[in-house]
Formats: C-alpha cells, structure tokens, sequence
C-alpha cells in the first residue's frame, strides 16, 4: 500500500509543467516499465530557482518525481545533485517493494539536467 504522502503526491502534484526557458533539462527511463520523466531547471547563483518535470508513468513516478522537485527547489547545485533515491522514498514515508525502483526516475533526470547545466556553464566560460 501506499502512504498518504505518496496519494497526496500522485494526487497533487507539485511543480508539473513544461518550462520552456529552462538553463537545462534532463531525462530518465525505465525501460523494462516504460516510465519517464524529463526535470527542468532555472538557475540562478548556482541555486535552482525554479524547477519542473513532465513525467509518464505509474503512481510510484509521479509521487517521486513531485517530491524530487520540492527537495530540490532552493537548493543549490552541489546540494541537489545529493539528493538520493533514499531521501525521496524517506520523504514519501516509505514506498512498496516493488515501485522503490520509481525513485530513481526524478533523481536521475535531476542529475542530468544539473550535468547539462554545468557543461553548458563550462562551455560558455571557454568561449569568452
Ligand atoms: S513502475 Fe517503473 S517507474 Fe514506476
């Protein structure tokens, strides 16, 4: 069963929506269940100022993605790109057995888009 906080998650999501003028994105997968996710961010200062995600998929997805947005939102970079899969299932007190695999979807598509971020930062010092 789930916990209320994950209902509470699928049912209302938090920050769900495309951001157009994101700084970067990021995608995830799970191909054997055909879940997905793409994280959105804005930076500023090296904090994530604004944050969103389109996902696709089960209950388990939905309610960790939302929950990965509110964990990361504020934060600054190096402090989201810390954010684990146990600290989102922690924060959703709890998830069953088998969508525990669920969490990894927003935090992976959180890291890449914090990777895109930083590589296109890279690349625009190397330019000037
Ligand atoms: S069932 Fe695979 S991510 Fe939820």
């Amino acid at each position: 069963m789930y916990s209320d906080k994950v209902y509470e998650h699928f049912m209302c999501p938090q920050n769900v929506r495309s951001l157009p003028f994101a700084d970067a994105k990021g995608s995830a997968g799970d191909p054997a269940c055909g879940d997905s996710v793409t994280f959105y961010i804005m930076v500023q200062n090296d904090v994530i100022e604004d944050i969103s995600y389109l996902v696709f998929g089960c209950v388990g997805s939905i309610a960790t993605s939302s929950m990965t947005s509110v964990l990361a939102k504020g934060k600054t970079l190096e402090e989201a790109m810390k954010i684990s899969e146990q600290d989102i299932i922690d924060a959703l007190d709890g998830l069953p057995e088998d969508k525990v695999h669920c969490s990894n979807l927003g935090v992976s598509a959180l890291r890449e888009a914090i990777m895109e971020y930083r590589s296109k930062e890279e690349k625009s010092i190397k330019n000037k």
